[in-house]
């Protein structure tokens, strides 16, 4: 017999250790866990099986397929920007092809149990694609559906698969109504840079904020890659797997954009090379700018209009810019 389980892709990654955390601190269904790289020690106890393999492989997604009972996927599994620029076919390969096969399973899924298969999808604000010449500044907070012209690899395969998610709610949901079947319940976040104190960052392009702090924390200098002045959104680990539980908590008739904005603070460089010298005391930050990123963060906006999250399902961020740093990055990795 199947047993039922939420099933979790890119488990290992920097957001899949808070994620699943804090599901298993939640008390619902087992968790199983998806990576091609082995889980840390630290992640096995909360995970009832944690399964090293490749979203791709369909050897894998059948044997999951055949021995659990899936009510939810929160499907992470990705190559993230910077790396999926320098391998643009493979990125498309795992994040699209492999969403694709995890929007299957759900289906599967849901026709085999006949209930709504619920998939979270973390997008990103790399969908966005502000061309030259048009002054952020102008723009100001952007809504879901303007500028959506990405500019990377990663940012088209992004915004391909939140359409995918939409097609599969939308072409499921009436056979739903037809048959009272099977649905796929797909809900996505567009997050902005994330910052973690617990994990280093690995292959995105908002990750000098991450390493500026983390840097400075271990006592190391660092050269930013983006000039003083850039500005864009992010937010703190915990606030975006906050976010991530309570959309897939809110019911499913208050969430039916299905894709929503959310952001937290928006700092210059500049601003995060003030705040890194005032917590860590002797940090040292130059900037020696990577025209290549320089230019992806160009392309992206330097704010996030949230009003449809705040609408449709309470958002609202935990911590503003100085209390990310008090309240969590900077306790948080002097006890890490
Ligand atoms: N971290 C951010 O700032 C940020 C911002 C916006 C969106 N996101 C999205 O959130 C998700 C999680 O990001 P993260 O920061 O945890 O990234 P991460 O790189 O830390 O984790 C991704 C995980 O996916 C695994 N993975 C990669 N290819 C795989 C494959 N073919 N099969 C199975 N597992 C595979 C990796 O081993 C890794 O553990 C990603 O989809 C990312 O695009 C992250």
């Amino acid at each position: 017999m199947r047993k039922p389980a939420i099933l979790v892709t890119g488990a290992n990654g920097e957001m899949g250790h808070g994620l699943i955390r804090a599901l298993s601190q939640s008390g619902g269904q087992p968790i199983v866990g998806l990576d091609i790289q082995e889980a840390d020690a630290g992640l096995k106890p909360a995970l009832t099986e944690s399964i090293i393999g490749n979203i791709l492989d369909q050897n894998v997604l059948d044997s999951i397929n055949s021995r659990y009972e899936i009510s939810a996927i929160y499907h992470l599994a990705a190559l993230l920007s910077t790396r999926a620029e320098f391998s643009p076919q493979i990125a498309h390969q795992v994040n699209v092809d492999g969403t694709l096969n995890l929007l299957s399973l759900a289906v599967d899924q849901a026709r085999s149990h006949g209930r709504a298969v619920k998939f979270f999808f973390p997008s990103s604000i790399a969908v966005y694609g502000i061309p030259d010449g048009i002054s952020k500044s102008e723009i100001g907070a952007i809504s879901e559906d303007q500028y959506l012209f990405p500019q990377t690899m990663y940012g088209c395969n992004k915004r391909y698969c939140e359409l995918l998610g939409v097609y599969h709610a939308r072409h499921y949901q009436r056979l739903a109504a037809d048959a009272g079947t099977f649905r796929v319940d797909f809900r996505a976040i567009r997050f902005p840079g994330l910052i973690s104190a617990v994990t280093q960052p690995a292959g995105g392009t908002s990750d000098y904020a991450s390493e500026m702090i983390h840097a400075a924390a271990e006592g190391r200098p660092y050269d930013c890659f983006v000039r003083e002045e850039t500005a864009m959104p992010f937010m703190t680990m915990p606030d975006a797997i906050r976010a991530i539980t309570e959309l897939m908590d809110a019911p499913a008739d208050e969430v039916d954009q299905r894709i929503y904005n959310i952001r937290a603070f928006n700092p210059t460089a500049a601003d995060l090379k003030r705040a890194v010298e005032r917590h860590f005391p002797g940090a040292v930050v130059n900037f020696d700018v990577d025209p290549n990123r320089q230019a992806i963060v160009d392309s992206w906006p330097s704010d996030v209009d949230q009003s449809a999250a705040q609408r449709d399902w309470q958002w609202k961020p935990g911590d503003d810019f100085d209390s990310a740093f008090v309240r969590y990055l900077v306790p948080a990795i002097k006890a890490h």
